[in-house]
């Protein structure tokens, strides 16, 4: 059953234009991290319906890019300075595509969740594996002092999810943020700097 609270960021997501209520978790986060700036290169990855994208988009101004993937059909946006790639986070050639078109990335943002079961411990190793997915692209895509934001599940994987990225960045701190139902498991994971860079 929704709360007040869920209640209350779906309308108001609505009422602003935004296209999921999870709009207002990435504007926490960015309000918390302060990780997005102007004129960025930032890939969204589980980007649809495009709640994220909106508010990267919008953060970045006109002279910066989202590229949004998601592996379900992603809306146009009528903002000018998004590109939207329908693909796996999986594939194989994903690093080198986006590094070769477009460069290095700014930041990295990942909000993928699988479809939810209703069977915990399979849901939550199934994002487990999306957000270590996360992490590996960082790792090829990112600027050295590039940022980071994830959403995670949690579990029994999260302790080794939060070791491994601490092992690929010098900044990692969780965050939960208010429009994070509170029955929810879900938690953020904010990195930057990747380690091993200069
Ligand atoms: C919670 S939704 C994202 C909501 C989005 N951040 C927003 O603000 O509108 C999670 C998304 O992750 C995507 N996803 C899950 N597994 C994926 C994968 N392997 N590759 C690409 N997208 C994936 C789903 O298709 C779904 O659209």
């Amino acid at each position: 059953m929704n709360t007040l609270s869920d209640d209350f960021y779906y309308k108001k997501a609505k009422y602003s234009g935004f296209r999921s209520r999870a709009s207002y978790k990435l504007l926490e986060l960015n309000d918390k991290f302060k990780f997005l700036k102007r004129n960025q290169f930032v890939v969204d990855l589980g980007a649809a319906p495009g709640g994220w994208t909106q508010v990267a988009a919008k953060k970045i101004g006109k002279e910066g890019t989202v590229l949004a993937i998601d592996k379900a059909y992603i809306e146009p946006f009528k903002e000018n300075n998004v590109i939207i790639l329908h693909a796996d986070i999986f594939n194989a050639k994903l690093a080198t595509e986006i590094t070769k078109t477009y460069g290095l990335v700014d930041v990295l943002i990942s909000d993928c969740a699988p479809n939810i079961s209703g069977q915990y411990s399979k849901d939550h190793s199934i994002q487990s594996m999306l957000v270590q997915r996360a992490l590996e692209l960082a790792k090829d895509i990112l600027r050295n002092d590039g940022s980071f934001a994830c959403k995670l599940f949690q579990g029994s994987e999260t302790q080794d999810i939060i070791k491994e990225a601490k092992e690929t960045f010098v900044v990692v701190k969780l965050y939960k943020p208010k429009a994070s139902r509170k029955r929810s498991s879900e938690i953020y994971l904010f990195g930057s700097q990747l380690k091993g860079g200069e």
